[in-house]
């Protein structure tokens, strides 16, 4: 095992631009449970049902019982871990030049990553549908204790501002994505089960492009046999190893 941390420090010594590419797995150890794999939300809550556009605007109802008992709570006291923290020492370093992430939990730029890329959105913004106006989190949990679904004062419906199943993603996060996914040298992907496209393209377009694949995933990935360095561990463990000297 040591020697396949010592090829993961090597390859990045020797990388010059290295994206980062996170999903549910790099904030499990921060209390936010994953979506699939041991004890993934989707084997007890149907997405179909929970976070599918078609769903939520035919009815909300579960979308936002799902938001009040399920996602609010643990996302509203989630700090970043020990990855997150070791992916803001790497870019001050000069070692990372993107973050991409999945995840809607903001947890990256609190650690203090800035140059991330939310490709499923965030849930820490939420819109209303008819005029726009932005909720914070916070504010739409209060609503929630006396309204269900919550709404605008303008009678408007509310929605987070993250992607759903059925919905395309925000065009210029996929640019943005893409376009550091040709241009990287190293593609590090972190706690991500590599099954939802388009994000799970960006790994494929990196490799095409000559970028070395490393893949941190506690689950075997479709894209194990393709990468360059596999590890079936905790992103935190094997972040900590390469910023450790
Ligand atoms: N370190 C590394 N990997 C981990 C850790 C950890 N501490 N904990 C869990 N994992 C791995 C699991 O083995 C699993 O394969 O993280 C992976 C998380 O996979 P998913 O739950 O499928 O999350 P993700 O890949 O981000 O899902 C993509 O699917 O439901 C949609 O919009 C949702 O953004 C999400 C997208």
């Amino acid at each position: 095992m040591e020697e396949l941390y010592n090829k993961l420090k090597d390859m990045f010594a020797s990388s010059m631009k290295v994206v980062a590419f996170s999903g549910a797995g790099i904030s499990s150890e921060s209390g936010i449970s994953t979506f699939r794999g041991a004890g993934g939300l989707w084997s007890k809550y149907d997405p179909l049902v929970y976070a599918n556009i078609n769903y939520f605007m035919k009815d909300s109802s579960y979308y936002w019982n799902f938001f009040k008992n399920e996602r609010y709570p643990v996302i509203k006291k989630a700090k970043p871990n020990a990855a997150h923290n070791a992916l803001a020492t790497l870019e001050k370093q000069g070692k990372i030049y993107r973050v991409i992430t999945q995840n809607i939990d903001g947890l990256h730029q609190m650690a203090g990553s800035s140059n991330v890329i939310e490709l499923h959105g965030t849930t820490r913004k939420i819109n209303c549908l008819s005029c726009n106006k932005i909720f914070s989190m916070d504010e739409v949990y209060k609503k929630l204790e006396h309204e269900l679904p919550p709404r605008c004062s303008c009678g408007g419906n509310l929605k987070p501002d993250t992607v759903l199943f059925g919905e395309s993603l925000p065009q210029h996060a996929l640019d943005q994505a893409t376009l550091a996914a040709n241009l990287c040298d190293m593609f590090l992907v972190l706690g991500s089960s590599l099954v939802v496209y388009p994000a799970a393209q960006l790994p494929i377009i990196a490799k095409e492009n000559g970028a070395k694949l490393v893949i941190i995933n506690i689950d075997p990935t479709p894209m194990d046999d393709v990468a360059d360095l596999v590890f079936h561990e905790s992103a935190s463990k094997v972040l900590i190893k390469v910023i450790s000297k």
